[in-house]
């Protein structure tokens, strides 16, 4: 696996390697490596003939009071992972290489922002908009992975692969999660240990959901309250949303019908944690 520091030093590998015909496949991340970043990364080491990983936390997507400085990151941990996965190059940007000035251009994400995390996380989408779009470009990948733990991320990058152009083909990797359901998240290390125990019960919210589905719940706000009602009774995260939308969409709705996603996002002390079921409805 080659460490590359620079965009231009990417750019040549990119271009040497297109040049060979090979088909590439980008795996953005923002580090602190898990098995649900690795997965991404074995799905693209399937699919293409080159795999390049990204490792950069994107100052523009937190806002002012979030977890930028506090957020995880082991260098030597994340390469020798992703060299073990199978990646063929690792970029890895300072914040001066990616935004060596304030930006002139930002790109702004106008649908299905005004729900979710980006309701909660104002500004958080562009910047994740603004850093794909450039890293887009510099990749110039055949395939782009992401996870749908992240289900309104994935959404916006649909749009924004769609409305700029990008001849990417999106694919979008299932939720990865511990052995008592919690999803991996780089942030689950910032949990308390009895926090650590109580966040079991966003993953039980949601199949007690789906449960309720299955028997006939039709509801969007009874199947919410349920979901509320299961994680605030378990534990003492302070639930930031419970939303049930249309997905990919992202629309409210009368009737749960066609393909939904039941969406949360709960605080404790130090973290903020999402999760999400997609569930289709005949
Ligand atoms: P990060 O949180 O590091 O996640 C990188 C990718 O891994 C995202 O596509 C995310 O959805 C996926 N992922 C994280 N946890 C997962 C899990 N438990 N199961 C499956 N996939 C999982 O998302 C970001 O970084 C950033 O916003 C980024 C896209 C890199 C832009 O800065």
């Amino acid at each position: 696996m080659k460490l590359i520091t620079t965009i231009k030093d990417m750019q040549t590998e990119i271009s040497k390697q297109k040049g060979l015909g090979k088909s590439i496949g980008f795996v953005p991340t923002m580090g602190f490596l898990h098995e649900g970043h690795l997965t991404l990364l074995s799905h693209a080491r399937k699919e293409n003939d080159i795999v390049v990983i990204s490792i950069f936390v994107n100052p523009l997507q937190f806002g002012p009071s979030e977890d930028f400085s506090t957020y995880p990151r082991d260098f030597d941990r994340d390469s020798a992972l992703a060299e073990a996965e199978g990646a063929d190059y690792l970029f890895y940007p300072s914040v001066e290489e990616m935004y060596p000035h304030e930006p002139s251009v930002k790109v702004v994400v106008q649908e299905r922002t005004d729900v979710l995390c980006g309701k909660s996380r104002p500004g958080h989408f562009d910047g994740v908009a603004t850093v794909i779009t450039k890293l887009f470009h510099i990749m110039m990948p055949t395939r782009a992975y992401f996870g749908k733990k992240d289900a309104q991320q994935v959404a916006v990058i649909d749009g924004l692969i769609t409305d700029f152009h990008f001849p990417i083909q999106l694919a979008a990797v299932d939720i990865v999660r511990e052995p008592d359901g919690l999803a991996k998240s780089s942030r689950n290390v910032n949990l308390l240990p009895e926090e650590r125990q109580q966040a079991t019960v966003l993953f039980k919210s949601l199949q007690m959901a789906k449960k309720a589905v299955d028997k006939g719940e039709r509801s969007p706000a009874r199947l919410s309250n349920l979901v509320s009602e299961v994680i605030s009774n378990d534990s003492n995260g302070q639930i930031d949303y419970v939303e049930v939308l249309s997905y990919p969409q992202l629309k409210p709705l009368e009737k749960l019908a066609g393909t939904i996603i039941i969406a949360l996002a709960v605080k404790f002390s130090k973290v903020r944690l999402i999760d999400n079921f997609i569930i289709h409805i005949d």
